[in-house]
């Protein structure tokens, strides 16, 4: 099991979601975030049912394993069945999976996450910015992570929500230190101040990381996770 989200270590982490990666060169665009800064690779996994978008399955978390053999592979999992891909996206390298609250109970996502704890990965539920946080306290002692979407899922580049601040507050509270806080959605240089405040420790980002030149990235990876500005040569 990947120590990293298992660590007492509340060091914000950037997690490079590769969803606005150009495709056609996923191997040196991930491998352009890893060397910018980058703590893990967040991988959005869509399909088309639970969110209006389709993206990327198993073999892509395959092939990102056979080139970074060490990496936390973040995935989420923004599908109606997370229970039947938990073998094959752990088979084929998964570090970590998140799944979301609305597509199970809260007993169901216990058995899902013995299921995923089991298959040798670590575990996060996901919650969309009107999900209630009361029904899934009794969960929580059993994972590894919470996330908390501040977008509605489908779709990198889309604004920020604020109103999801009192929420992750709510939650830092409800979790022990081992555990991590995760937002993803619209972060950028002007709220990832606000989210780690609000007590996230793992700060998942797309077009605030990829859309801007490669030489660009360490720069805004340092913003996010809070590191003093430094004047970079060349
Ligand atoms: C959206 C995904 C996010 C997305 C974030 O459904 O879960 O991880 O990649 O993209 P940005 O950072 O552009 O909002
Ligand atoms: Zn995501």
């Amino acid at each position: 099991m990947h120590a990293l989200f298992r660590s007492p270590s509340r060091l914000p982490l950037v997690a490079p979601s590769i969803l606005a990666a150009d495709f056609m060169r996923m191997g040196d665009e991930a491998a352009s975030v890893l060397d910018a800064g980058g703590d893990l690779l967040h991988v959005d996994v869509m399909d088309g049912h639970f969110v209006p978008n389709l993206t990327m399955g198993p073999d892509m978390v395959r092939c990102l394993r056979r080139r970074f053999p060490d990496v936390l592979l973040d995935v989420h999992l923004m599908i109606e069945k997370p229970g039947e891909f938990v073998r094959p996206f752990v088979d084929a390298g998964a570090s970590h999976l998140t799944f979301h609250a609305e597509v199970v109970t809260p007993d169901a996502g216990r058995r899902l996450v013995d299921q995923i704890h089991a298959a040798g990965a670590t575990a996060g539920l996901a919650m969309n910015p009107p999900t209630q946080v009361e029904p899934w306290l009794d969960l929580f002692p059993d994972l590894d992570l919470v996330l908390v979407m501040s977008i509605f899922p489908g779709f990198a580049g889309q604004r920020f929500m604020p109103e999801v601040l009192p929420k992750v507050r709510r939650i830092r509270e409800a979790l022990r230190a081992d555990q991590r806080l995760e937002m993803d959605g619209g972060i950028g240089p002007d709220n990832a101040a606000a989210c780690r405040e609000a007590g996230c420790d793992v700060l998942a980002a797309a077009s605030s990381i990829f859309c801007r030149p490669a030489e660009q990235r360490a720069g805004m990876i340092r913003t996010l996770r809070g590191e003093p500005e430094r004047e970079t040569k060349g």
